[in-house]
């Protein structure tokens, strides 16, 4: 019918790898993500914790396998003086988090506490290291206190702070926002600095694999990605970061549980704008980097609206809603699709504050909508990129239309397929033709995330309201499966390989 979307995928022969890293949080010392959130204490006996990290919030991350958490910031890295946070808890220095409400951070949540964290969620540690404020050899004795084996000056104070081995970070941001809370810089500016950074975190040969992250474009300024990429030599650059954030209107935010459908289609066409962020930068990169071994990494995206009522307008904490579910499903499909260029991406942020996993509220805590849209797509990480041809349709709102149906698959390791979709229109159910060269599509299973209202949310009281359930909006039709999928829902489809 004129109502049917059709969805072709096809299996070639090879195929790049979607990177799990495109699944990757963000963990900023902001509001009540770190303390509050994450951290609760060593001392704390009335919520279980491992080294003070709670542990509920530990199993709900190892359950969704997030591969990597970026941290300290955000703006709070390039403030940052990483030798406050280790040592002694009871002699570290107290300092005021001047970028997010002015409070006081007693750097009890230091290296140590993040990086401990990261082994025991089997993911990779990404540092946001400080060049906005700090030095060089600030930068280069960090890598040596957290990677060195030999013996150096800061191993040893690493070994006598209690940890022998050193953790081989991999992952390193050098700076953030540059152009914006990071230093205010020009391109080119940055640009110098960035390479006299990443002279510094290793040797000739970067025989210590490190992969060094330029601080990115905001949104749709082309040409600082065009500067990182010519006036970087890439033997000192392995990734080019980007930042970009969905929104009602930047100045006008709106309340995250409590909109219209006005506010509804202006974030979503803010979130679905990605695609052609990503294509554009993509393409600069491609001018200088053809082979496409630089990366880009979009380690800050997600919704971003007005702090609940009565908290504090620093702390940024913010409902999550079906809304949020979209944008993460409509977003993750564009990664997916553009992996082979997107190598990381961080979803900000994991705990309490802007577009979160999880919320907290002290001895609770509940999944999001956005929780579970990362726990529909995990699937993706690390599996065989699929290309897709969408013959789509289309969500119209006032005088404006969105493409209504979002989609991207990937095979992994035993030859399932996977393909996740959205449907954000917010009336109409649609219809998607679901075709796959060669594949036999009658064992085909599914699993929807979905919901009576748009603005619908879990609550400390309602904790359970939207989980993911059995999708049996499937039967065979002619030319494929035909996939039922109501308004602003997401459907995650696995066939099992032959
Ligand atoms: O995620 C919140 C803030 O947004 C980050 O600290 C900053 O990098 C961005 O502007």
């Amino acid at each position: 019918s004129a109502q049917t979307a059709r969805l072709s995928i096809s299996l070639p022969d090879s195929s790049h790898r979607i990177s799990r890293h495109i699944y990757g949080h963000f963990a900023e010392h902001l509001g009540r993500c770190i303390y509050g959130g994450f951290y609760v204490g060593e001392g704390n006996d009335t919520i279980p914790n491992t080294d003070g990290v709670r542990n509920d919030i530990i199993d709900a991350l190892q359950e969704l396998q997030i591969p990597n958490l970026r941290w300290p910031g955000g703006c709070f890295a390039d403030t940052y003086q990483w030798k406050d946070g280790i040592g002694p808890k009871d002699e570290r220095p107290e300092i005021v988090n001047r970028w997010w409400g002015g409070v006081t951070e007693d750097n009890s949540f230091g290296t140590h506490d993040f990086l401990n964290l990261c082994e025991r969620l089997g993911a990779e540690p990404y540092l946001a290291a400080n060049v906005g404020s700090g030095t060089v050899a600030d930068l280069t004795d960090w890598v040596q206190y957290v990677n060195y084996q030999v013996k150096s000056p800061m191993s040893d104070l690493r070994i006598e702070n209690g940890r022998a081995e050193p953790w081989n970070v991999k992952y390193w941001g050098v700076g953030n926002e540059m152009w914006g809370c990071g230093g205010n810089m020009i391109p080119e500016y940055y640009a110098n600095l960035y390479r006299q950074y990443a002279t510094f975190m290793t040797d000739w040969t970067n025989s210590d694999r490190l992969y060094r992250i330029a601080s990115g474009a905001n949104v749709a300024d082309y040409h600082w990605t065009e500067v990182m990429m010519r006036d970087i030599p890439h033997n000192l650059l392995e990734g080019v970061a980007l930042h970009s954030y969905s929104f009602v209107e930047w100045n006008d935010k709106g309340s995250a549980s409590d909109f219209d459908e006005a506010q509804y289609f202006s974030t979503m066409q803010t979130a679905l704008r990605m695609e052609e962020l990503v294509e554009k930068h993509s393409a600069i990169m491609d001018k200088y980097d053809p082979a496409r071994r630089v990366g880009l990494i979009v380690d800050e995206w997600g919704g971003w609206y007005q702090v609940e009522p009565g908290t504090n307008p620093g702390f940024l904490y913010q409902q999550n809603t079906m809304r949020d579910a979209m944008i993460a499903a409509t977003t993750l499909n564009i990664f997916n699709n553009h992996s082979e260029r997107v190598r990381m991406a961080n979803l900000a942020q994991t705990v309490n504050v802007l577009q979160a996993v999880i919320l907290t509220n002290g001895k609770d805590m509940i999944l999001t909508p956005t929780y579970w849209i990362m726990h529909l797509y995990k699937a993706h990480q690390d599996a065989d990129y699929l290309p897709i041809e969408l013959d789509n349709l289309t969500y119209g709102f006032a005088d404006e239309e969105l493409p209504a149906i979002s989609a991207s698959a990937s095979r992994d390791s035993t030859g399932t397929v996977h393909v996740t979709l959205a449907n954000i229109a917010l009336s109409e159910t649609h219809t998607v033709s679901l075709a796959i060269d060669g594949v036999d599509l009658s064992r085909a299973t599914g699993t929807i995330l979905t919901s009576d209202r748009v603005q619908d949310h879990n609550t400390f009281d309602h904790p359970e309201r939207i989980v993911p359930a059995a999708f049996t909006g499937m039967e065979d039709g002619d030319g494929g499966l035909q996939l039922t999928i109501p308004p602003f829902s997401a459907v995650v489809i696995e066939i099992p390989g032959s």
